[in-house]
């Protein structure tokens, strides 16, 4: 399995190759990969590693080596839906299998025709979504849900590269997004690749940029979105949304069928709480004083009053969310 070293980003575009479950699960945890698709994915191909890896005769014996690596694998990231949903998808092709080699070959069966399936979803998404920007728009986003964050295209900046491909002139105004600094190091770096017009600011600059009328809508991915509407992003979204209402500007989420939760309530969600290192330190160097109590919520919840609409690649949802999600997405 290879990909791309996110956290050497942008300073270097290296590749890592991983052959066992323990080193994907590392991965996804140390946010080498990152962004909700792309760990769903990856935790998939962890599994098929764990698969081709398998010395197992008989296929008791073959789905609990399995079951053991999902185990591993679902402990590294709690928010992200796809996370159990991609390990969801390969362990239910497993069990249907009546061999183990029928197992194997219908768990890397179902991982390339997951690859394949991400992409295309996000063009359709990004479809659907692209009507909402108009030529001159600028569109204010968090963290990065660009093609990094899935296997490629990406959804919340696929929207945006939808609207460039209509020939639409859109900008794109990126807030750094503290601690991990996705948006600083993985948006403009993609957009700045793509050419695609954009302004870096601090997160604390997004109410100064509204107030200015700098901002036009704001596009937004998510972890999971519950059946009652909550959309779960990286910390910051919420305030975003609070924001925008503030200043009368639209809040879309831009997310895959894979993103929604349907068995799950707001309040049965837990939100990931990373070490502390992340907000003593800005790349290794210390900015805070030892012994200071630290609090590192990974993500935010923001209730569905204040989204305006949410991008699909069936379509938009709109409210009201706990009726229109289940019909449009199950
Ligand atoms: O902690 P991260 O970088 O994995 O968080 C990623 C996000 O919050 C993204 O907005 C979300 O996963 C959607 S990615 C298409």
């Amino acid at each position: 399995m290879r990909m791309i070293d996110q956290t050497a980003l942008p300073t270097k575009l290296t590749y890592v190759t991983y052959a066992r479950p323990e080193q994907v699960a590392d991965a996804i945890r140390t946010m080498v990969v990152r962004g909700a698709p792309a760990i769903g994915v990856a935790a998939a191909m962890g599994i098929a590693l764990a698969a081709v890896r398998s010395k197992a005769h008989r296929l008791p014996d073959f789905m609990n080596e399995l079951e053991a690596s999902a185990a591993l694998l679902r402990r590294t990231r709690p928010t992200a839906v796809n996370l159990f949903w991609g390990i969801g998808r390969v362990m239910k092709k497993a069990a249907s299998a009546s061999t183990v080699r029928e197992a194997k070959e219908a768990i890397s069966a179902e991982v390339k025709h997951m690859e394949e399936e991400d992409v295309k979803v996000n063009r359709r998404l990004a479809k659907s979504g692209a009507d909402l920007i108009h030529d001159g728009d600028t569109v204010l986003t968090q963290c990065n849900a660009g093609a990094l964050a899935t296997i490629g295209y990406g959804t919340a900046l696929g929207v945006v590269r939808a609207a460039v491909e209509q020939g639409k002139l859109v900008k794109v105004l990126v807030p750094e997004t503290r601690p991990a600094l996705q948006g600083a190091r993985l948006t403009a770096f993609e957009l700045v690749r793509d050419r695609i017009a954009c302004t870096l600011i601090t997160d604390t600059a997004v109410g100064h940029m509204m107030s200015l009328g700098r901002v036009d809508l704001v596009i937004v991915g998510a972890d999971r979105i519950t059946k009652d509407g909550y959309v779960f992003n990286k910390i910051g979204t919420y305030q975003e949304a609070v924001l925008a209402k503030r200043h009368g500007l639209p809040f879309y989420s831009a997310a895959p069928r894979s993103t929604f939760d349907l068995a799950r309530t707001h309040d049965e969600v837990t939100i990931e709480e990373r070490g502390v290192e992340e907000v003593v330190q800005i790349r290794g160097k210390r900015i805070a004083p030892k012994g200071v109590p630290v609090a590192n919520p990974a993500f935010d919840m923001t209730p569905p009053e204040l989204v305006t609409a949410m991008i699909t690649e069936r379509g938009l949802v709109k409210p009201p969310y706990s009726k229109n999600i289940s019909r449009l997405i199950s």
